[in-house]
């Protein structure tokens, strides 16, 4: 039966019922004190309905602290399908409440910044990544107009302007980003803001080296082609000159080639995919191999010393070499006639330990921690002296950061350096040796 008709039969019934129940009062006892039963019954109805009106209208007030009576009559149902409107209603808040939750989430371990605005810009809310980029704080700054929170030229000139079909490049607070503004639902617009400070440092490093290398390359080149000039020139040139040009050509090209070959040895290191050998490498052997090369190198001006039993490692032999050779190079190049190198090898507690030590020239301190970048010369001219191109030590890096190995430099200006490596105790083999 249909609900409505339902509700007016019941209440037709309890009318009725009340009706019935004073007339046969009237029968009995009279027809006035039927009709004052009959009022009784009607306001008792009517009072009852009151009664739950005001318990109604209570709940409507206070929704979550008062609860529905059960009821009596229609109001039952009423009150029922009340309290299922409400569970539902919850039911839905709490969704709506979790996937807001989980979009803020989202947005937090979004790597990019992203801002959310009103038509006028004024901000509604942003990520954690974005407070970061552009030192905005939610909580202060929600309703402010985010050309006041950034105040740079070009930003509020991009905002003003709405140059939006282009991404803006911004230097902000030592970083770079690149911001773009997307316009959505009319009457709000989303900022997006991207570093790219490191890929500007990666570019820059990328176009420094070659920069650099052009340079290092230009100068013997051009030596070659002034002799080359000369012998096109004066071809009746004396032979003792002529031999002598083309001694000096003969060493410009081997600079080249050395530059060339370190320049590809660096860019091998650095590639990802070539992985590092593993390998036996026989320290002891390879030290004194590179002592025996350093002397050949130094022609009896230094003394050179192999102190220490140290371990073989696993690694890649050809690696370990051109890293330790450089270092005992380095050390008879910057050191003076008559100093005095040693180069220690031994195990410790915690891995295995080299150290080149020589009385040389030494660094500066405000060189120490630039010596490894490509390039790096303390002193240019000298250095060209003794043919160095400042790759040795980029080189000496990657090969220990390649085994894992730390470097560390100490130096005193005019009286020396040390150079320590620390191979860990993974990469060393024959332990007896201790
Ligand atoms: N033992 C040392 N004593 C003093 N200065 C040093 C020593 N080792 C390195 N240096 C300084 O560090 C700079 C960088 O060294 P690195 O080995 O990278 O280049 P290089 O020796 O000039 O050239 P390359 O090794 O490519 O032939 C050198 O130019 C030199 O100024
Ligand atoms: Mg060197």
């Amino acid at each position: 039966m249909h609900p409505r008709l339902i509700f007016w039969i019941s209440a037709a019934v309890r009318i009725a019922t009340i009706l019935a129940l004073a007339a046969l009062g009237g029968y009995a006892w009279g027809a006035k004190t039927g009709l004052l039963l009959a009022v009784a019954g009607l306001v008792g109805l009517i009072l009852i309905q009151l009664r739950y009106l005001f318990s109604l209208s209570q709940w409507l007030e206070e929704p979550q602290s008062t609860r529905l009576p059960d009821g009596w009559g229609a109001w039952t149902d009423v009150f029922a399908r009340l309290y299922r409107l409400r569970r539902g209603d919850e039911k839905n808040q709490a969704e709506l409440a979790e996937w807001l939750a989980r979009f803020r989430q989202a947005m937090t371990l979004l790597p990019d910044g992203v801002v959310i605005m009103d038509d006028v810009m004024f901000l509604e809310w942003c990520n954690p990544i974005a407070e970061r980029h552009l030192g905005l704080d939610l909580r202060r700054d929600k309703g402010m107009r985010v050309t006041n929170l950034v105040r740079t030229p070009e930003f509020i000139d991009y905002i003003i302007l709405q140059k939006y079909e282009t991404p803006l490049t911004l230097s902000f607070r030592e970083r770079k980003l690149i911001v773009h503004v997307i316009p959505f639902e009319n009457r709000r617009q989303i900022l997006v803001t991207h570093d790219v400070t490191e890929l500007e440092s990666i570019d820059r490093m990328r176009r420094d080296f070659i920069a650099n290398a052009s340079h290092e390359l230009r100068t013997p080149l051009t030596v070659i082609n002034g002799f080359l000039e000369i012998a096109s020139m004066q071809p009746d040139l004396e032979v003792a000159i002529r031999s002598s040009h083309v001694t000096l050509m003969l060493e410009q090209g081997v600079r080249m080639q050395g530059l060339i070959e370190d320049m590809l040895t660096l860019s091998r290191l650095e590639s990802t995919e070539f992985q590092v050998r593993k390998e036996t490498v026989d320290m002891p052997v390879l030290l004194r191999q590179v002592v025996q090369d350093a002397l050949v190198l130094s022609g009896g001006r230094h003394t050179i010393q192999l102190l220490g039993q140290g371990p073989s490692l696993i690694g890649s032999t050809d690696e370990i070499r051109s890293a330790v050779s450089n270092l005992v190079n380095n050390a008879v190049r910057y050191t003076p006639d008559g100093g005095r190198i040693e180069v220690l090898w031994e195990m410790r507690d915690d891995g295995a330990y080299l150290r080149v030590k020589d009385d040389g020239i030494g660094i500066g301190n405000e060189h120490i921690t630039r010596l490894t970048e490509r390039f790096y010369r303390v002193d240019k001219s000298r250095s060209r002296e003794t043919q160095g191109t400042g790759l040795g030590l980029a080189i000496v890096k990657h090969v220990l950061l390649r085994h894992d190995a730390q470097l560390h430099i100490q130096s005193t200006l005019g009286q020396g350096s040390e150079f320590s490596v620390y191979f860990p105790l993974v990469s060393v083999i024959n332990l007896d040796t201790k």
